[in-house]
């Protein structure tokens, strides 16, 4: 049993494991020092690697280190023969982030090793996209006729994707904002909306970081003109609607998508995502033990 793409789930499967991460925090889960994690991450991680290895020492699991830059793929061993070799020394959960889409079809029926998406390219990025949906729930007590706005460099973020189709399936209404070269084909059947409507109209505004290391940033736009173009000012903040929220995925640049200032003001829940990413990445975890052992009984008998 994986955990790979929010598609996987059933609208009842979200909510539980929303209803899961909730309930840790008034309840310590039993440790589990019979259980082995590693966590996989060929591409950039603060956020999303240290919440995992978080969420794993907090649910008594055992986390094998791994450094991409030291192992045996410098020597030009697969990502394949690497998970199975951590397969068969006895790894229960990997938690893999790798640049390319989809790199989990090439394992998820070879392996019995459980996997966890920490993000593939600009495909998807489950882990993110709950911990935002746990952050809107709590702050919306649901997501049927919410508005809100993605908005930045959709076209290279798997944050945009994996949020889209999440969010229109629990019912809220998505539109996007920023550069025209930045629409993605794939999601042509979203509306595209001007960042003075979006901070007009929506309950929550959903920055997306310039993804830099995708393409060259510098060629279309200067920082500042991406900013008053695209960006949330400290102007257009004030023309948000009551109660509505300020969400960003981070890392960051500030004075990019959004002002300084605003990074750290009452309507900005950034850094309540990343305390959320704890929590939803334990409840992931258990949500895939769980399927892991069902599927183990089921073998046996
Ligand atoms: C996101 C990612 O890696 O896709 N970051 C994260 O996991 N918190 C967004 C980004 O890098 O812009």
């Amino acid at each position: 049993m994986h955990f790979l793409t929010l598609d996987e789930l059933s609208i009842d499967d979200i909510y539980e494991v929303l209803h899961q991460a909730e309930a840790l925090k008034k309840h310590k889960p039993l440790p589990r020092p019979d259980l082995y994690a590693v966590n996989l991450f060929f591409e950039n991680s603060t956020r999303t690697k240290c919440s995992f290895e978080m969420a794993q020492r907090k649910l008594g699991m055992n986390v094998l280190s791994f450094d991409a830059g030291t192992a045996s793929i410098s020597k030009g061993e697969s990502l394949y023969d690497t998970v199975k070799t951590l397969e068969a020394i006895g790894v229960d959960v990997a938690v893999i982030r790798h640049s390319e889409e989809r790199y989990f079809d090439a394992l998820k029926d070879k392996v019995s090793t459980s996997l966890i998406n920490g993000g593939d390219g600009m495909g998807h990025h489950p882990s993110q996209c709950m911990l935002d949906l746990l952050t809107i729930y709590q702050e919306f007590g649901g997501f049927k006729g919410l508005n809100v706005t993605i908005a930045g460099d959709i076209r290279h973020s798997r944050v945009a994707r994996s949020n889209t189709y999440a969010l229109k399936r629990l019912g809220a209404n998505v539109s996007f904002s920023g550069p025209v070269a930045w629409r993605d084909p794939e999601m042509e059947e979203i509306s595209f909306i001007e960042m003075d409507q979006a901070v007009q109209e929506s309950d929550v505004v959903m920055l997306l970081r310039v993804q830099h290391e995708r393409h060259a940033f510098g060629e279309n736009f200067t920082k500042e003109a991406y900013h008053n173009q695209y960006g949330l000012t400290v102007e257009r903040e004030k023309k948000m609607k009551k109660n509505s929220i300020i969400m960003h995925p981070a890392p960051v640049n500030r004075g990019v998508e959004i002002a300084d200032v605003l990074v750290e003001c009452d309507r900005s829940r950034i850094f309540k995502q990343m305390k959320n990413g704890v929590i939803t990445r334990m409840a992931m975890l258990q949500y895939v033990l769980a399927k892991r052992e069902e599927t183990k009984h089921e073998l046996i008998n």
